[in-house]
């Protein structure tokens, strides 16, 4: 995770992300220590950090930091000039945490754009911010299959906007943020009884952009409705307000990066 020391929305590279509305910086910090807290409380996570930047206001959407896998990681290549400052930071601390990195000849957002399903296969999604290319080097890379789903909306750029794997098969998603192929894809790789769709509502509540650890899932504001059916398939949820993020078109699951 990194700090929201310098969080703000001074540009604007997705729909969410008004440069004037304002970001209060102060709920942010408490809106972040609340995840950090709940993370290591709740779950018995232990967070690693990565030093906040003046300037680099992205760089607490650590997910998009890489895809990390074993002891190796695919570093991101960010498609907008305004995160690209951000690679460096990031390969620097994955170095020192150990990793082995390797870097992508293409535009690739990390972890906001490739998920571990059921360990043993990659959803990965293309098109807003990832090119489709960059799910050769991942499967080449880890010897995965990886299925690519096409992002077709703006609202729901990286893949973990709108889709989230959870342990025992299980998938939340917003099949509005996918084509109908893309839905086909899912359908034809995810049993019935383990897809979990969200409502429209939901999914611009970041409902789909939710962490997991052991039996807690940690997300934005859920509904009644989205509680009753994670806890149904022996989930707790545990809901946080991120409103300060989501003006900048992230949550939960966007402010960490899963190393193990
Ligand atoms: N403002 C950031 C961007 O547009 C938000 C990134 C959210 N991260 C994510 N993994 N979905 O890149």
């Amino acid at each position: 995770m990194s700090a929201p020391d310098y969080f703000e929305v001074f540009y604007a590279i997705n729909p969410w992300m008004k440069t004037e509305t304002p970001v209060n910086q102060e709920l942010a910090m408490s809106q972040w220590q609340k995840l950090k807290v709940a993370l290591k409380t709740r779950a018995g996570a232990k967070i690693s950090l990565v030093k906040p930047v003046q300037g680099l206001p992205d760089l607490v959407f650590t997910a998009n930091a890489a895809f990390v896998h074993g002891d190796r990681a695919i570093l991101a290549h960010f498609k907008n000039e305004e995160r690209r400052p951000e690679e460096a930071y990031f390969r620097s601390r994955l170095e020192d945490l150990g990793y082995s990195l390797i870097e992508p000849p293409v535009p690739f957002e990390g972890a906001g754009d490739a998920l571990v399903y059921d360990g043993r296969l990659v959803l990965a999604g293309y098109r807003q911010r990832t090119e489709v290319s960059a799910h050769q080097l991942i499967s080449l890379t880890f010897d995965l299959p990886v299925l690519s789903l096409e992002l077709h909306t703006e609202h729901f750029y990286h893949v973990d906007t709108c889709l989230c794997p959870l342990d025992g098969g299980h998938l939340l998603y917003y099949p509005g943020a996918f084509d109908e192929y893309g839905l086909k894809v899912i359908e034809a790789n995810v049993p019935e009884e383990k897809r979990l769709t969200v409502t429209a509502q939901e999914a611009r509540n970041f409902a789909c952009n939710a962490v997991q650890v052991g039996r807690f899932v940690f997300l934005n504001q859920p509904s009644a409705r989205l509680t009753e059916a994670l806890r149904r398939r022996g989930f707790e949820v545990v809901g946080l307000d991120l409103s300060e993020f989501l003006k900048a078109g992230g949550s939960a699951k966007c402010l960490t990066l899963r190393l193990s």
